[in-house]
């Protein structure tokens, strides 16, 4: 079990040194949150420093979003660049989620530090707390088809990043009518729907 920690001050350097697509990887989950469905409470797992809120937030200004994080230092940065009411909590995504209903649950770059059996079981409890007509966005480093796609190296350890077709059939697994929706190298958008 490793004891890394990111570090807010430093955070988006090391995401421009080694995930060198994450400005399109977030547009891209931005995009993947809009269409017909109504939103209007987001749950962001893996906040972070704010990023991703506050990308999925232009989109939805009006919803009210709850974020998850299991470092409070990420999430004192948060406080600070998102809408002061904004519910930010520590919490890991191993454990139970917030209650629902929300119409949407976003994550970027968050759940690939889960291995294989802590996704499946975490799409599971995201289908449980998605509302009617509830959208689950999911945008981050997977596994490629082809190695020679991989730009950012993985340690095994504290990144365990799944395939994008494995994280496809584990929302399936889950109730949620899922799909690819963008895909870079080792950088993915996977979208699952609940059915009608
Ligand atoms: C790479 S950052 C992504 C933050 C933000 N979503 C973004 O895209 O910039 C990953 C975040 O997930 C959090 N995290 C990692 N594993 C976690 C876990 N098991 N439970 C809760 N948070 C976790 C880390 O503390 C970190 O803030």
């Amino acid at each position: 079990v490793t004891d890394f920690q990111f570090d807010p001050e430093t955070y988006m350097d090391l995401m421009a040194e080694e995930v060198p697509g994450y400005p399109r990887l977030q547009a891209a989950v931005g995009q993947a949150t809009t269409g017909e469905r109504p939103v209007r409470r987001i749950l962001d797992l893996g906040t972070g420093t704010g990023v991703t809120a506050t990308t999925v937030l232009e989109r939805h200004p009006e919803a009210a979003l709850v974020g998850v994080d299991d470092s409070e230092a990420m999430l004192s940065h948060a406080r600070q660049v998102l809408p002061g009411d904004v519910d930010l909590r520590v919490g890991r995504l191993e454990d139970p989620l917030p209650t629902g209903p929300f119409d949407l649950v976003v994550s970027a770059l968050a759940v690939h530090h889960l291995d294989g059996p802590g996704k499946a079981d975490l799409f599971r409890r995201v289908a449980a707390v998605l509302g009617p007509q509830g959208r689950f966005v999911l945008g981050d480093l997977v596994v490629p088809d082809d190695p020679a796609d991989v730009v950012t190296e993985v340690d095994g350890e504290f990144d365990t990043p799944s395939s994008a077709a494995d994280q496809v059939r584990w929302m399936a697994d889950a109730g949620l009518a899922a799909r690819l929706a963008w895909a870079d190298k080792d950088l993915a958008v996977m979208v699952g729907d609940l059915p009608p």
